[in-house]
């Protein structure tokens, strides 16, 4: 490992992913085109959190201080600035069009700055007039078109008259957005992005050919189950549910009457959501709600584990069906699905997952990271990973968002939200490069 004295603080990149059940903070540097050496992981249990929104200001600030703090001991260094996961804000996805006159000139990067900042205009408009308050997260470009003629990967170059834009806007409700970023202000860290965790996920699992012929990730996590779309290399929606494993294992709890630590070991060692013929004739030894370790236990058979599993596995992923058929994307959304997230380890998962939504299901883990700890190379450290991917390749239009925020009744906050010092139009030619 690169000593880390020697890493330059510039080239490093640090993600914090809060969840619902665990807080993680991976510093890594950049290496070469691409790569990157993770330095430092923390993880921490998370408990402030519902459904990823921050429920104990407190307890989230003392575990995102805890994460860092390891991750910065493990990296011997200490960071300034983290790529923030987001996945319980109310995320909506808006694909629009937009369109601007360029008058017969070459294409230039500000024109393509241009036509996304007038696409984050007229949302604007359209949610204050619909008296709606947001945060914008994403703005990503799925498609460019010159005077009419679509298909178009980069415009800049090329003459026209008009210029217009098929782009997909990400946003987030504001109050749960500024109480994570009071959290990791109360840490003394500011915010570089805000990223939503399934296109994270996304990044970090996903190869070429899938993002490229159309494949849908489902992030499980404890409190949310996130989804994101990518067709013909680029996300084309991402949406949040929430449900997760926390609900199975409150159903084991509230089952078979067992406290939830024993629940969710009983689901961890012995869950399966797929009946299986021996399950029957295998007992298990299931600790009551109010004794103690030694006291009273009931012997269930494992089949009973799967009769409480499956029902919210498959209600899962009908919710999730339900929500890509409201966002017209079901058919379009091509024949594969990767599960990443903690809870995408549960038996059996992968199956329900193929019966409801029918399609083909692999499990993704993050890829290409390396240094990365075996603890932390599982798919419940998915979203962490790509919010590092993320930071290396940098979505240019994603940067200086601010200007398309109202600002919070406090306005020092989000002030740490200061781009990086690269130049978001320097950085364009390199995102089209690695997009399209
Ligand atoms: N081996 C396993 N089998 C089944 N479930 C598991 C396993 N390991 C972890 N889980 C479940 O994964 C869930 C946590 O997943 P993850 O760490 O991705 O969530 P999170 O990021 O903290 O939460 P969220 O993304 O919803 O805010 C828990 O509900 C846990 O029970
Ligand atoms: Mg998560």
């Amino acid at each position: 490992m690169t000593p880390p004295a020697e890493a330059s603080r510039k080239d490093l990149i640090a993600a914090l992913d809060i969840g619902s059940t665990k807080v993680t903070c991976v510093i890594a540097q950049g290496e070469g085109a691409e790569g990157m050496r993770v330095l430092g992981v923390g993880t921490y249990r998370s408990s402030g959190l519902r459904h990823g929104v921050v429920v104990d200001m407190d307890a989230t600030e003392a575990a995102v201080g805890s994460a860092v703090d390891a991750a910065e001991q493990m990296a011997g260094t200490r960071i300034e600035r983290v790529i923030l996961g987001v996945s319980g804000a109310q995320i909506r996805a808006h694909r629009l069009n937009a369109e601007v006159s360029v008058a017969g000139h070459a294409i230039q990067a500000a024109d393509v700055v241009r036509v996304i900042d007038s696409a984050s205009a007229a949302l604007r408009e359209a949610e204050d007039k619909a008296g709606v308050d947001s945060v914008p997260i994403h703005r990503i470009p799925v498609g460019f078109a010159v005077d009419g003629g679509a298909g178009v990967k980069d415009p800049t170059g090329m003459f026209g008259e008009t210029l217009s834009v098929d782009i997909l806007l990400a946003t987030a409700a504001p109050g749960p957005v500024r109480n994570l970023e009071t959290a990791i202000q109360r840490c003394h860290l500011g915010i570089e992005s805000l990223v939503v965790t399934a296109y994270a996920s996304g990044l970090a699992c996903l190869v070429d050919d899938e993002r490229d012929l159309g494949v849908t990730v489902i992030d499980m996590g404890g409190g949310t189950t996130s989804v994101a779309v990518f067709v013909e290399g680029y996300v084309v929606h991402v949406g949040v549910l929430p449900i997760g494993g926390q609900h199975v294992t409150n159903d084991i709890a509230r089952g078979l009457s067992t406290p939830v630590a024993s629940a969710e070991r009983l689901k961890t060692l012995y869950g399966h959501a797929m009946h299986a013929p021996s399950a029957d004739r295998e007992l298990l030894d299931v600790p009551l709600i109010g004794e103690d370790e030694e006291g009273q236990t009931n012997q269930v058979p494992r089949s009973m584990l799967t009769q409480i599993i499956r029902p919210r596995l498959e209600e899962t992923f009908e919710l999730v069906r339900d929500h890509l058929e409201t966002a017209g994307l079901f058919s379009a959304a091509g024949r594969r699905v990767v599960l990443t997230g903690g809870a995408s380890q549960l038996n059996g998962a992968r199956e329900v997952a193929a019966e409801i939504l029918q399609r083909q299901v692999r499990l993704g883990r993050p890829l290409g990271l390396k240094g990365m700890p075996d603890a932390a190379a599982g798919p419940g450290f998915a979203a962490c990973a790509g919010l590092l991917r993320y930071g290396m390749m940098g979505v240019p239009f994603d940067r200086g968002l601010d200007r398309f925020r109202k600002p919070f009744a406090n306005p020092d906050a989000g002030a740490n939200r200061a781009p990086r010092a690269t130049s978001r139009l320097g950085r364009l030619g390199q995102w089209f490069k690695q997009n399209f």
